[in-house]
């Protein structure tokens, strides 16, 4: 059952302080949820507000995930990578690049999926910016037009740019979604290039956006919940307690959110499957080396691909469109498809692994998340 409307207006300071103390007065009969519940609501509230402060411009500094970085030498380095592809004649060839997506198939298995899920088909896409390329959205849409699934999933930045109009990301969009079929929808988050204007515009072309809320899909006599988080990196307005709010303690949680920057509080709350992206896969990596960017503060193991941190299985998707240059050098743009697999329905059957499984292996715990 969601929670709220992510397109509604919020609640007036008036009506929403009636609200706390007549909710204070029934916490003193021992009624913990509710009074939490209620906490929930206030702190949602205030990150809308933090997340139109910052679209504003009003606020100079506010809690986040990124690591503190002055815009002006992110400018130098987008003109520098710039300039040398032009300098290296790699300008077209990038952009080929950037225009031929891969779909990847990744296979998971969970003991704890319910059954009816087994072989449930998730299209996860991330990092559209789709106003960034000419020809992406309806590339995009050809390549996965034969393809149909149970679910598709959007992780954020769906713009271009991090400022200025959104008006050309929404014909885009739709363009690039009518490629799309998933018989049980689409579900989306924002990014760190996004704004909130997107939220109930999305919502008209048909995507389910979750703001910090919860969403449960069922499949005969089981659940799964999708829980949505605002973006942690820029905006910091993510809230993983309050999107959990409404779901069951030992449901099976899959959490999409734009970074990997918040995987140990998923771990702790029983998150286990992550899907992010944000990092681009580096977008520009070099033979040997890798990426050189990734602009997400995680350890580098996550920051492409599969993933494992302790029960947390997770995907950072390497994104579909490109960020500062429109090109992309040893970093595909990927649409990938994720298959869950139960195991005990596998074990019951005698099923064997598909080989085009993704195999995820432990990973160790870096210091720096812990
Ligand atoms: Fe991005």
């Amino acid at each position: 059952m969601p929670k709220g409307n992510p397109g509604d207006a919020d609640t007036a300071p008036e009506d929403y302080g009636a609200m706390r103390l007549d909710v204070l007065a029934t916490s003193a009969d021992g009624d913990a949820r509710y009074r939490i519940h209620t906490e929930v609501q206030r702190t949602m509230r205030d990150l809308r507000l933090k997340r139109n402060a910052i679209e504003l411009g009003q606020l100079k500094t506010w809690s986040r995930r990124a690591r503190s970085s002055r815009p002006e030498h992110f400018r130098v380095v987008k003109t520098l990578v710039r300039t040398g592809i032009r300098v290296l004649g790699l300008r077209s060839r990038g952009e080929r690049n950037a225009l031929s997506p891969v779909l990847k198939h990744c296979r998971f298995e969970f003991d704890a999926l319910p059954e009816a899920f087994h072989g449930f088909r998730i299209l996860h896409l991330s990092d559209l910016h789709v106003d960034g390329l000419p020809g992406l959205a309806e590339c995009v849409a050809d390549r996965l037009s034969d393809l149909v699934v149970d679910l598709c999933v959007l992780t954020g930045d769906y713009r271009f740019a991090v400022t200025g109009p959104c008006h050309n990301v929404y014909p885009n969009m739709q363009r690039l979604l009518a490629g799309v079929s998933a018989q049980q929808g689409i579900v989306g988050i924002l990014g760190n290039h996004d704004m909130a204007e997107m939220v109930p515009a999305f919502e008209r072309l048909g995507v389910r956006m979750l703001m910090n809320e919860s969403l449960e899909l069922r499949r005969g006599p089981d659940s799964v919940w999708l829980v949505g988080v605002d973006d942690p990196h820029h905006y910091g307005c993510d809230d993983l307690p309050g999107a959990l709010l409404d779901v069951p303690e030992q449901a099976f949680k899959i959490l999409l959110v734009h970074t990997p920057e918040l995987i140990p509080e998923a771990d702790q709350h029983g998150v286990r499957l992550y899907l992010c992206g944000h990092t681009h896969g580096g977008q520009i990596c070099l033979p040997f080396f890798g990426p050189l960017l990734t602009h997400a503060n995680c350890p580098r193991q996550y920051v492409r691909g599969a993933w494992q941190y302790n029960n947390v299985t997770g995907y950072t998707s390497a994104g579909v469109g490109c960020s500062g240059v429109t090109a992309r050098f040893l970093c595909p743009p990927e649409l990938i498809l994720i298959e869950l697999c139960c195991a005990r329905r596998r074990e019951s059957r005698q099923d064997s692994p598909s080989s085009s499984a993704t195999r995820v292996v432990s990973a160790t715990l870096p210091t720096r998340m812990r």
